[in-house]
């Protein structure tokens, strides 16, 4: 079978995290539009692979095996790239799915849309952003979202509506299928000085309080319902214990970060000492809230209870 002109074979998926970390990718797929999507998607199904999509590379964690199947990342190139205001209606943004996260942020702070300041300092893409309701423990960017257009797993593209997407705590309605585009709509247009000030002000918080400056893929685990993971992983002792090149931040505690060339096992192995801890001292356990890539058994105890995309 022709290999597709976006698809490469055997990419290490590493440099595309913001963690550093992980194997390669049997086929990378970097589709610019539809059709070169498509194509993709018909060699996946007719050599057997499995999809895997990725944003921005900013909220998984690969193994060291890396990945059987065909990761597809869009590329930023095309049309995946554009973001539009509407002319007639200032409130509403189509945005490609591959947009940067925080060019949409700054786009719409600098119209003086109010909503987004939020997500300030966040990493990603605004695909990878909606795929998983990003955002901070009580506030996501799905209350925005109107609209998204994807591609299904079979290469039909369709539109799905807020009902469908149907959004919760870092999670949407949207399996298997990739969006593509979507659709925002706001609630207020203000000062475009005061929404900027406030988004400096998120980013700034943010900074101060996350290790931003070193690789990681984010907080490592969910906030546990009416808790917080980083204080508890905190009160239980963990912050600066190591494995390899990896290390509990002493920052934040629910980020593990990238010290020195850790490997995903180190990673796992540290995350799993965690968690037994803070079962041990509170008797709470604590779930996974970054993706982790490849076979259940490279992710031990940190992948248990089918927390591995298959
Ligand atoms: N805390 C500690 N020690 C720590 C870290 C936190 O005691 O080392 C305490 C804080 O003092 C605070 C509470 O825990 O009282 C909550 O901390 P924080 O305000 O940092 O928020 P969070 O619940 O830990 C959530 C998201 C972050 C997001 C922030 C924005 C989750 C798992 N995390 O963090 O998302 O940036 O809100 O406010 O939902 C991510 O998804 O990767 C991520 C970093």
């Amino acid at each position: 079978m022709r290999l597709p002109e976006c698809v490469r074979e055997n990419v290490s998926l590493a440099p595309m995290t913001t963690f550093g970390i992980g194997g390669p990718a049997r086929w990378l797929a970097e589709p610019a539009d539809r059709r070169a999507l498509a194509e993709a998607l018909s060699f996946a199904r007719g050599a057997g692979a499995r999809i895997k999509i990725m944003g921005g590379g900013s909220n998984v964690l690969v193994s060291d095996a890396g990945i059987d199947a065909m990761v597809v990342r869009l590329s930023p190139k095309g049309e995946f790239g554009v973001m539009e205001q509407d002319p007639d209606d200032p409130l509403a943004w189509t945005v490609g799915a591959a947009v940067g996260l925080q060019a949409l942020v700054g786009a719409t702070a600098r119209e003086g849309i109010e909503g987004l300041e939020f997500l300030a300092g966040i990493p990603g893409s605004a695909g990878g952003a909606v795929a998983m309701n990003c955002g901070s423990a009580e506030n996501g960017i799905g209350r925005f979202v109107l609209q998204a257009e994807v591609c299904r797993p079979d290469g039909t593209f369709a539109e799905m509506g807020p009902a469908e997407l149907a959004f919760s705590y870092r999670r949407s309605g949207l399996g298997g299928s990739i969006a593509v585009r979507v659709l925002l709509r706001f609630d207020k247009v203000g000062d475009p000085e005061k929404v900027l000030d406030r988004m400096r002000e998120y980013r700034e918080r943010k900074r101060a309080g996350q290790p931003l400056a070193i690789p990681s893929s984010g907080c490592i685990f969910k906030n546990p319902p009416g808790d917080s993971a980083g204080g508890l992983i905190d009160r239980a002792g963990c912050k600066g214990m190591r494995e390899g090149g990896a290390e509990v931040s002493s920052l934040h505690a629910n980020f593990i970060v990238n010290q020195d060339n850790a490997s995903c096992r180190d990673v796992v192995t540290l995350a799993c000492r965690v968690r037994e801890r803070v079962e041990r001292e509170f008797g709470i356990v604590l779930e996974p809230e970054v993706a982790l890539w490849g076979e259940a058994k490279d992710f031990g105890c940190f992948g248990g209870h089918g927390h591995v995309d298959k």
